[in-house]
Parts: structure tokens; sequence; C-alpha cells
């Protein structure tokens, strides 16, 4: 409407522009900074006729400040995105502005009065163009702080080949939109931050992510390695640990048990036999039939594999798989004779499992049996076995349904 006064009454009287302005400002939060300031910069332009313009922002490191340019328009000429910088302080027109908080409007920049405390420095000025008028305010935040700058240059009005003076009402126009535009930069700001936040906190998560699960292979690594350094005396027992993980996951599963749990008797259950690390190497060594004293330190390594795993939370359900696994349902196991429920289901479970692994596999004392036979000596028993007494009745009825899976099991990971 500074373009021309007529027209401008006519849009007066359709809406009010400062309104109009800060409507546009409000609806463009969501945005980049960037993006704000190139719409920012247009509107200005637009609303004041100026042929060109720059915003700057205020940056400041300790007592260092300057002004970077964020956004350049020019109608005139193409524009590259500048890569200047201008100190904050008298001097420089930019930098008068961002100092003071002043305003300043000149209507011909090559003839500034010596006594103003800045001057215009023809270096910035573009190749083919020429600067004329030019009109300078400060974008404010709510605690009156400068946060950019807005410099417009060149007014032009319709008819007229050069330049003409920014009309002195542009002062009153920008004064109540200077700050709520510089309210809005800064809360794009604060909202770029945050998303930059956001972003390097999301990747520390990866990292944290990706060290937990280093972390966690190395764990099973050795806990895997602890229980085959148990079982180097033992002849043949190849796959016997992971099968009786499996089994026993297996059977967690069928038992509707919780998924924490499954998981951990899935790497606990390979822990069974760590105490024999601890037997007398002589007992653990010996061919033939063991004496009352030999058999009592053999059964010890329930109790030497819980002192060893327990030191660990992580391997709580191992200590307790250790420790129980030799216990039986009627209570004639050892080490300590519990019964029934007395014995952890995490113990029974790995019972159940190790004996069809046993049987299953070939032994100094006896063949490897076929599953079928394997079945039917863990559901009728035999000679060594009872299963009444010895098993869980609900996983003896469980083993019963989805033995299938136990065979499926025994031959993903039968020893070669
Ligand atoms: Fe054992």
């Amino acid at each position: 409407m500074f373009r021309d006064h007529r027209q401008g009454d006519r849009a007066m009287m359709r809406s009010d522009p400062i309104l109009d302005f800060l409507r546009f400002v409000e609806g463009q939060e969501r945005q980049s900074v960037r993006q704000l300031l190139d719409k920012i910069l247009s509107k200005s332009r637009e609303m004041t006729g100026a042929e060109a313009g720059t915003i700057f922002i205020a940056r400041r490191r300790g007592r260092k400040a300057w002004l970077e340019p964020v956004s350049i328009q020019n109608d005139a000429i193409p524009v590259k995105k500048g890569s200047f910088i201008v100190p904050i302080g008298p001097g420089t027109i930019a930098g008068y502005v961002a100092d003071s908080g002043r305003m300043v409007r000149i209507d011909d920049v090559y003839h500034i009065p010596k006594r103003k405390p800045y001057h215009f420095d023809p270096s910035f000025e573009l190749k083919h163009y020429r600067t004329c008028s030019m009109f300078c305010f400060p974008l404010k935040n709510f605690q009156d702080k400068v946060i950019g700058v807005v410099q417009l240059i060149n007014a032009r009005k319709k008819g007229r080949k050069s330049p003409v003076p920014f009309d002195p009402s542009v002062e009153q126009l920008v004064l109540p939109i200077a700050r709520a535009v510089g309210h809005s930069i800064e809360r794009a700001q604060m909202l770029e931050r945050i998303r930059k936040k956001n972003a390097e906190l999301r990747l520390r998560n990866r990292q944290i992510a990706e060290l937990q699960a280093q972390t966690e292979e190395a764990f099973q690594l050795s806990i895997q390695l602890l229980a085959r350094a148990a079982e180097i005396h033992d002849e043949g027992t190849g796959n016997h640990i992971v099968r009786v993980n499996e089994y026993s996951y297996f059977i967690a599963r069928k038992l509707g048990m919780p998924k924490e749990f499954c998981d951990e008797i899935h790497y606990s259950a390979q822990l069974h036999d760590v105490g024999k690390m601890s037997v007398d190497q002589a007992v653990l060594k010996k061919k033939g039939r063991l004496n009352r004293k030999e058999r009592e330190e053999m059964d010890r390594h329930t109790i030497y594999g819980y002192e060893i795993l327990i030191a660990s939370p992580r391997l709580a359900m191992g200590a307790e798989i250790a420790l129980n696994h030799h216990e039986k349902w009627d209570g004639s196991g050892y080490p300590y004779g519990r019964k029934g429920e007395e014995i952890p289901i995490s113990a029974r479970i790995v019972a159940l499992a190790d004996v069809y692994d046993a049987l299953r596999s070939e032994r100094p004392y006896k063949p490897a049996f076929s599953h079928e036979k394997a079945v039917r000596i863990i559901t009728e028993g035999d000679d060594r076995i009872d299963p009444q007494a010895h098993f869980d009745p609900a996983l003896i009825a469980l083993f019963r349904k989805h033995h299938r899976g136990f065979d499926r099991i025994w031959r993903q990971w039968v020893d070669d």
C-alpha cells in the first residue's frame, strides 16, 4: 500500500494488514527457521514495496556477537546464499540496528551524514546492483533482546524507474510485527533445537542398544563356554547342552510360562551340571562303580553348581536348576529330597529334558534308544525310571501330548 496510497486505503478498509501479518506468521510456526524467514522476508517486502532484502539472525558465543544472513532476496538480480557475517556493534547499518535495537530508515545509503554511528559499506554491494534507499529494523523476543535484523532495500513505486525512499509510515507498521516475528522465530529455533536433540538421542539410543546386544552376546557365549567346560570329562556329550536348552524352552512354551521365564530357561538349562567342575577329579574320571563316599561327592555337583552360579542375578535360575535337577517328585532325589512343588518348576522341566536326552544318547552303560523307546520309558517306566515317582505328572502329560517336538529337536541338534 506504500506503492500507492489510494490503493492502500482501499486495502485498509478490507482488512488490517498488521493482523494479516500476525496471522500469517502464527501459521508458519511448524516450519523450519529457514522456511519461516524466507516467508517473512517476502511478506515484509510485499508490504513495504522493497525490491530486495536480507534477514540476519544474531549469533553469540562468549563475548563475540555477529549477524548471519539466513534469507536473501532480490527481484532485480539473482542472488546466492551469503557467506559473510556482520559484527554486531556500531559501524555497519545492520550491526548498529542489532546493537541499538533501533530502526534505521535511509533515503540514500551513499549520502549518510558523517555524524551517524553507522555507514554503508559498498564492499557488501552485489555485482551490477546499486543500493539506494534502506529500511532496517530489529526483530525482538519477549525479553526485548534483539534476535535478528530485517534489512529492506530500494523501495519501488509504480511508474518510477529508480528506487524511492521508504515511506515514513513503515516504521509504525513494523513496530508490532517485529516482536511477533521475533517470538515466532525463537519458537521455531527452539523446535529446531528440540528436533536436533531428539535426533541425537535416537542415535545415542541406537548405540546403547548395539552395545547391549554385544554385551548380551558375550554373556551368552561365556555361559555356553562355562557349560562346555563342565562337561569336558563326560564322554560324547556333544550337543547335549544345546539340546537341553531347546527341550526346556519347548516345554516352558507349551506350559504357557511367561516370555521372560521361557527366555531365561532357554540359556539357563545348559548350566545344570556346571558343578561337576568342582567335583574331585579322581571321582569324576573314575570308570566303573562309585563307592558310597564317591557317590556322595559326585552328587554334590548340584550344590557346587548352585554355589558357582548364585553369584550373578542373571544366573539365578541357572543356580536353582543346578541345585534341584536331581530332585524327584516323590522326594527320593538329591541333594535335599525335596518333593512335588517344593522343587522349582525350572528344575522339574530340566530334569525331564535331561533324561530324554540321556535316553536318546549312547552312554558307556547303554546304547542310544529310538524316540519311541524313549517316549515309552518316560511315560511307562523301566527298571531305572519310574515316571510317577520321578517326574511332575503335569509335565508327563504335556510330554505325552508334544513328544514329537522332542524328536524334532534331537534330530536338529544330533551329534555327528
Ligand atoms: Fe546333573
